[in-house]
C-alpha cells in the first residue's frame, strides 16, 4: 500500500499484510513525523483506476451537502437513499445534522444514539448504532441534539476531520451507497462528511443565490482535495425546480452554462406531495409511487448508480 508523510510528503511502500487494525500510527523515516494511516480496504487509486475502468464504483460515500439551508439535503438523502433500497442497493443514511431531520423522517426517535455518544463511549465500530428502518436493504445512523457538542469536545483535537471517515471504514463493506446527510455550515459535521466522501451531491434550488452556493462549496472541495490528496467527484442536483416561473427557467439554464456536465440530467421539481409526505414521515415513494417526486427520485437512483466510479477514500 502507497503511505505519504502528511508533513514532508515522502511516498512509502508499506507492507500492511501483518497489520490486523484499520487505523494505525507510523513515523517517517525521512521527517520523524509521526502520522495515522488507514488501511485501504481496496487497492491503490491506479490499481482501483484499472480494475474499475467502466464497472460501477463499490462502497460509494456521498456527502449531500450544501452550505445553504432549505434546499432539499434532508429530503434528497431520504428519498435518493429509497430509491437506491429499491434497486436492491444495500444503503445506510448517515443523520450528521444536529436537527436529527432525517432520523424522525424514517419515524426514529430524535433522542437515539447519535455519532457524538459513540465517540464518547470510545467505540470505534458504529454498526451497534446502526439501526434498520422497516423499508428492505435501508440503514440509519441516527442524529440528535448532542451532535451539536461534537465542534465543542472534537474540533479541536488533532485529525477531528477523520473521525467519520474512520468509523465508516468498520461498516463500508456492507453497504452499496451511505448517503451523508449535512447541516448548513461548514464546521465539524460537513467537514468530516467530505473528508469520508469520495463523492458530492449538490442539491441546489434554481435561485440567484445558489450559483454563489456551488462555488463556495466547489472551493471547500479543492481545499479537501489538496489535504486528502484525492479526487473528489461532485455534481449538481437541481432541486424543488418550477418549470413555469422564467427566474427559475433563467437560473437553471446559467447554472447549467456554467457547470455543464457537473449539473445531473435528473431535475427535481416542486411537488406538493414531497411536503405532505414529510408531515406523516414517509419517504415519497411510500406515500405516492406515482408523484411526480417519487418517479425523478428513482430516475435520480439510476443516473447516480450509471456514474463513473469513484476513488475509494
Ligand atoms: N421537490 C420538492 N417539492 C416541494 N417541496 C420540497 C421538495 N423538496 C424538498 N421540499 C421541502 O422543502 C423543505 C426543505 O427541505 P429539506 O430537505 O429539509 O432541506 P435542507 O435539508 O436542505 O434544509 C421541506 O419542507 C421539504 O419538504
Ligand atoms: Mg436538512
Amino acid at each position: 500500500m502507497i503511505i505519504q508523510c502528511d508533513k514532508c510528503k515522502s511516498r512509502y511502500n508499506l507492507d500492511v499484510s501483518g497489520i490486523s487494525k484499520a487505523v494505525f500510527k507510523v513515523r517517517c523515516a525521512q521527517c520523524n513525523h509521526g502520522f495515522e494511516v488507514r488501511k485501504k480496504l481496496e487497492p491503490d487509486a491506479e490499481l482501483f483506476r484499472r480494475e474499475n475502468a467502466g464497472a460501477a464504483a463499490l462502497h460509494q460515500v456521498i456527502a449531500i451537502s450544501n452550505q445553504k439551508g432549505g434546499v432539499a439535503k434532508t429530503s434528497t438523502c431520504l428519498n435518493l437513499g429509497m430509491s437506491l433500497a429499491q434497486l436492491g442497493k444495500k444503503v445506510l443514511l448517515v443523520d450528521f445534522d444536529v436537527q436529527a431531520n432525517l432520523t424522525t423522517s424514517l419515524g426514529f426517535s430524535s433522542n437515539s444514539t447519535s455519532f457524538y455518544d459513540i465517540l464518547q463511549s470510545g467505540a470505534d465500530n458504529p454498526s451497534p448504532h446502526v439501526l434498520a428502518t422497516r423499508y428492505p436493504n435501508l440503514s440509519i445512523l441516527p442524529a440528535n441534539s448532542r451532535m451539536a457538542l461534537l465542534t465543542k469536545h472534537y474540533m479541536y483535537r488533532p485529525n477531528f476531520e477523520f473521525l467519520l471517515r474512520d468509523r465508516l471504514q468498520w461498516v463500508i463493506e456492507r453497504y452499496d451507497f451511505i448517503l451523508l446527510d449535512t447541516p448548513p455550515a461548514l464546521g465539524f459535521c460537513t467537514l468530516n462528511a467530505l473528508m469520508a466522501a469520495n463523492r458530492v451531491l449538490i442539491p441546489t434550488p434554481c435561485e440567484y443565490l445558489s450559483m454563489h452556493g456551488i462555488h463556495k462549496i466547489e472551493d471547500i472541495i479543492k481545499v479537501v482535495q489538496k489535504k486528502t490528496g484525492r479526487e473528489i467527484d461532485y455534481r449538481i442536483l437541481i432541486s424543488m425546480h418550477d418549470p413555469r416561473s422564467t427566474a427559475s427557467k433563467v437560473i437553471f439554464r446559467k447554472i447549467r452554462d456554467m457547470f455543464g456536465d457537473k449539473v445531473l440530467n435528473t431535475v427535481i421539481e416542486l411537488d406538493e406531495k414531497m411536503r405532505e409526505s414529510q408531515i406523516v414521515n414517509l419517504p415519497v415513494l411510500q406515500y405516492d409511487a406515482n408523484c411526480p417526486a417519487a418517479r425523478e427520485f428513482m430516475q435520480l437512483a439510476r443516473e447516480v448508480c450509471s456514474l463513473p466510479p469513484t476513488m475509494p477514500c
